[in-house]
Parts: C-alpha cells; sequence; structure tokens
C-alpha cells in the first residue's frame, strides 16, 4: 500500500468527562503502582543505564521529584559515569553499520510502531509528565501529540529523501543526489518537552540510519525512561539508541567531547549550547568527521500589539503565550509591545484577564499555570522579578492560594511589569519563568526595532486589522516563527516547522521538511550512460 500521507494526532479534548476519567485513572495507576503494573515506569522504580541493549544498574541513583510537591519522591534514575559515556559510544557506533544497512522504509515503520505505542499508552505519558515536570494536563497532552508526530513526519521525510533526486536531466548522464547518515550522534534534550523535544532530537537522526547516545534533562528523567521503554517495545536493536541519564556536566560535556561522535542534537540553554558549539570545534587527531551541532537555544519573544487589534482576540493570546507552563519555553512571550494609543485600554483590560489565570496543582485539570520546574529556577525567577521591582512597575503579581502556598511546590506567582524599558535587564535576559514585561512603542516604527532589538531570533508576533501592518510584520519581524494575529507558542509539527537563529539557535527547523538532512551527508552521483 503506499504511504499515507502525513496527518498531525489528535490532542485529548479533556472538555469530555471521559477523557478527564481516563487521564484520572492513570495519574491513580502511577501513585498505585505495584511491581507487578505493566506500566513504563512505576513509582518508586529504579531506571537503568541501558547501553548496548545492556541494563547497567550498578550506579548511584538520583531521584525523581514532583515539581509540585517536591517532598514526593517519583522515582530514580541511574547516573552514568564517564565511562559509560564512553561505552555508550562505543556501542553506538558498532551499531551504526548493520542499522544504517536496514532499509529507509524498515527504519521509517520502526518509527510509525514508537508513535502508535505512544498513543496507546497517552494517558499513561500525561500522567508522567504533570508528575514529573509540572506540565498542565492540556500542555502534557500536547506534549504527546507532538512527539507521535515527529515520529510519523520524520518517517514519512525519510521514505522522500531515500528516493534518488535527479539533479538536472540531461542527455548521455544520470545525475543524482542521495544521502549517507553521519554516523554516531549525541542527543542532549531539555526538560520543557520532556517528550516531544527528546523524542524529535532521537528519532530524527535514528531513522535517517544513525546511531546515538541519548541523554535527557536531569529533572525529566523519568519520562525518559519511558520514552526508551517504548523505543525497546517498538523493536530497537540494541545499540541503536543508547539510554544514558545522568549530569550535564559530566557525561554532557564528556559526550560532546569525543572524538568517535559526529554530531550533537541538542535544545537547551544558551549557555549550555554555545559551550556543545565550542566544544564540538575542537577536532581530535584521527577524528574521521566535523562535528555538526544542531543547537536551539532560548528566546526573548516579542509580541506587538497595534491600535486596531481585536483586544478580545489578544488578550487571551497574550497570557496563554506568556504564562502558559509558567513561561518555562523558549517560544514563550516575554516582551509586550503595545503601540502607544492602545497601551493604557490593553493594559487595564490584560490585568483584569490575568487575576482570572487558574495557578494550581497541575494534577488538576482546571489548572493553567503550575510550579516551575525545581528549586534552582524557582530562585532565579524569583531574584529576576526582584531586579524588575527595581527597574520597572510591578502592574499585578498573582496571589497564590492557600493549598498552593502550603504544597512546598516550586510555584512563582505570574507578574507583569509595565513601563519596561529596552536596556531594562527584563527586556533583555531570558526569564524561562511566568513574568512577562510590557514595553511601549511610539509607533510600528519603534516597536519593530524594540523587537528586534534582542540577541535572539526565536519566535514574535503583531495583532493588527491592518494589512500593510502585517506585511511589514512578515517582513521585518527579525526571527524564525513570526506569528500574524495569534499567539506565539504551540508550533504543529509539518505545519509550523520551529527554530530560530541568532542566539536562539543554528537555524534548523524542527518538524519541517528539510530537518533529516542535517543528520545527512549528501552525495551525488553521476553516470555516463
Ligand atoms: N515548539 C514549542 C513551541 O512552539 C517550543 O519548543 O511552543
Amino acid at each position: 500500500a503506499a504511504p499515507q500521507p502525513f496527518r498531525n494526532a489528535a490532542n485529548t479534548d479533556f472538555t469530555k468527562s471521559a477523557a478527564r476519567d481516563q487521564l484520572r485513572a492513570a495519574l491513580k495507576s502511577f501513585a498505585d503502582a505495584t511491581t507487578s503494573s505493566r506500566l513504563l515506569v512505576r513509582r518508586g522504580d529504579r531506571r537503568p543505564l541501558i547501553i548496548g541493549g545492556r541494563e547497567i544498574s550498578d550506579r548511584e541513583f538520583l531521584p525523581a521529584h514532583n515539581p509540585a510537591h517536591p517532598s514526593q519522591v517519583l522515582g530514580y534514575w541511574a547516573r552514568a559515569t564517564i565511562a559509560d559515556a564512553d561505552a555508550a559510544v562505543a556501542a553506538a557506533r558498532a551499531a551504526q553499520p548493520a542499522w544504517a544497512a536496514r532499509s529507509a522504509n524498515e527504519r521509517a515503520t520502526w518509527a510509525e510502531r514508537v508513535a502508535d505505542l505512544l498513543e496507546t499508552r497517552r494517558h499513561e505519558l500525561n500522567a508522567l509528565e504533570i508528575l514529573e515536570a509540572g506540565k498542565p494536563w492540556a500542555e502534557a497532552d500536547a506534549d504527546i501529540s507532538e512527539a507521535v508526530d515527529f515520529c510519523r513526519f520524520y518517517a514519512a521525510e525519510i521514505r522522500r529523501i531515500d528516493r534518488p533526486r535527479v539533479t538536472q536531466p540531461v542527455p548521455g548522464e544520470r545525475c543524482v543526489e542521495r544521502w549517507l547518515p553521519r554516523g554516531t550522534g549525541v542527543v542532549i534534550a531539555p526538560w520543557n518537552f520532556p517528550l516531544a523535544i527528546l523524542c524529535g532530537l532521537t528519532i530524527a537522526p535514528v531513522v535517517a540510519g544513525n546511531t546515538v547516545i541519548m541523554k535527557p534533562a536531569e529533572q525529566t528523567s523519568l519520562v525518559a525512561a519511558a520514552f526508551m521503554q517504548v523505543l525497546i517495545e517498538a523493536g530497537l536493536p540494541a545499540g541503536v539508541v543508547n539510554f544514558l541519564p545522568g549530569l550535564g556536566e559530566e557525561v554532557g560535556d564528556a559526550l560532546v567531547r569525543n572524538p568517535n561522535i559526529d554530531f550533537v542534537a541538542f535544545t537547551g540553554s544558551r549557555a549550555v549550547g554555545l559551550q556543545i558549539w565550542a566544544a564540538a570545534g575542537q577536532t581530535a587527531p584521527g577524528q574521521a568527521n566535523l562535528k555538526k551541532v544542531i543547537c536551539e537555544m532560548g528566546g526573548k519573544n516579542a509580541l506587538i500589539i497595534d491600535n486596531d487589534a481585536d483586544l478580545d482576540e489578544a488578550i487571551p493570546a497574550t497570557l496563554y503565550s506568556a504564562f502558559g507552563f509558567s513561561g518555562q519555553k523558549c517560544s514563550a512571550l516575554s516582551r509586550l509591545i503595545l503601540l502607544d494609543e492602545v497601551h493604557d485600554r490593553f493594559v487595564e483590560r490584560l490585568l483584569a484577564a490575568a487575576a482570572a489565570l487558574p495557578v494550581g496543582d497541575p494534577a488538576e485539570p482546571g489548572t493553567a499555570v503550575g510550579p516551575v520546574i525545581d528549586a534552582e529556577a524557582h530562585g532565579r525567577i524569583l531574584r529576576m522579578i526582584e531586579t524588575g521591582r527595581r527597574e520597572a512597575t510591578r502592574a499585578w503579581q498573582a496571589v497564590l492560594p492557600t493549598a498552593v502556598q502550603a504544597s512546598g511546590g516550586h510555584y512563582v506567582p505570574p507578574t507583569i511589569f509595565t513601563g519596561v524599558k529596552p536596556e531594562h535587564t527584563l527586556a533583555r535576559e531570558e526569564i524561562f519563568g511566568p513574568v512577562l514585561a510590557v514595553l511601549r512603542a511610539r509607533d510600528l516604527d519603534e516597536a519593530f526595532a524594540i523587537a528586534n532589538s534582542t540577541d535572539y531570533a526565536l519566535t514574535g508576533g503583531l495583532f493588527s486589522r491592518s494589512p500593510r501592518a502585517l506585511q511589514r510584520a512578515e517582513r521585518e519581524l527579525v526571527c524564525g516563527n513570526v506569528y500574524l494575529n495569534r499567539g506565539v507558542t504551540g508550533a504543529i509539527v509539518e505545519r509550523h516547522p520551529f527554530g530560530g537563529f541568532k542566539m536562539s539557535g543554528s537555524g534548523t527547523k524542527a518538524g519541517g521538511r528539510g530537518y533529516l538532512e542535517n543528520f545527512l551527508f549528501p552525495r551525488v552521483i553521476a553516470e555516463n550512460v
């Protein structure tokens, strides 16, 4: 049968009580899990490293905490050593030729099995993500959908790329382009999309015939362990993906520096991204390939509100973009630029609407804003709010509900600052938390200038009713994902290939055509016929 065209997975409709019951049941199953439960990860599990298909359990185990109830330990993960990193690279390299020798269709079919299993386990994975990352229901659910989409989309892409492409039809010569996997790489993934980004960074190189070492974020190592389990259940050959939870500064660094790796697929902070970029540039004697780095870092994303914007649309889009998942997205809105004439009216309505933001335990279905990921993030964001109070006007801050305060969770009250100037820290540094800076612009010229006056170039947008203004935004907003009359987060695979440039990244587009080429070497064959 001809392969089906790619279709995005559907999110769960939590307005239906049956869907809510399923997720509640999944949360309960995790809490009540016994050793006989057939869950991907059970409460209290000690998850081993997996190198070359072998589980390694005699390591130090570190606890995974629930950010909404930090005293709650969900399970444990093995802390890989530097020697484990070297062993994982060796195992991945040993497995690579046989994996590359399989047909593209076979690899794609495996990725589609992964997608099907993720769909089957959707509520179980949702529950784990809610508990380990503190993600609200709908956001966790969207993360599962995105992971499913990455599998199916990259499967379709490798089938397309695998067909030789004629470079130029000429009589007497057959000229075609074909692709070769780069080899063995390292995947270093963030905690904020603990399944989707880990999955996308892994499946893309692997369907393309590479083998990898998967180093998940410390904070979401159990979600990663569940994903590894799914890869295995889908029929992963030993060594094709090696699971190496551990500390970034220890094993992450050792993996990147290992001369036997050919690429690094990274999403995370700017500081770590720049270190990886530099480390990968050191070429050891005898190293086979220059190390390619696919690097996605932060953002300082701006949304401009024109004087004639539809406020009924713009206000909820602003709130969701800034405070969804507590602003812990590289795509999150952090600079709201209001044109002079609309400024006061917009602020008044924004603050009134913000007061209704449901802040609470992410395990409850109504919650829109939960805790931040850990104590370190909590402290850093609160310090940024203090800086903001010295620089600008704290126009609004949520009052945390009593239950939230009593929980000991890492909650940061969503906060809006007005009177922020482009030179303020609040307008320059990425916060990665529920803090929105409001700036004022005389006109669109100044608004675009402010929007573009940042080190980053990830997402940005404009709300306007003027076609001319929208056309200007299309041309003039310097960022990878430009959103017009909508929020600036929530990119969908294939529809919104995602990624930026400047200090936001190396200009690649996850979930877009051409992404797999990052993991392949192009070859051209010319045959005299
Ligand atoms: N892809 C996510 C979004 O668009 C961010 O990583 O929000």
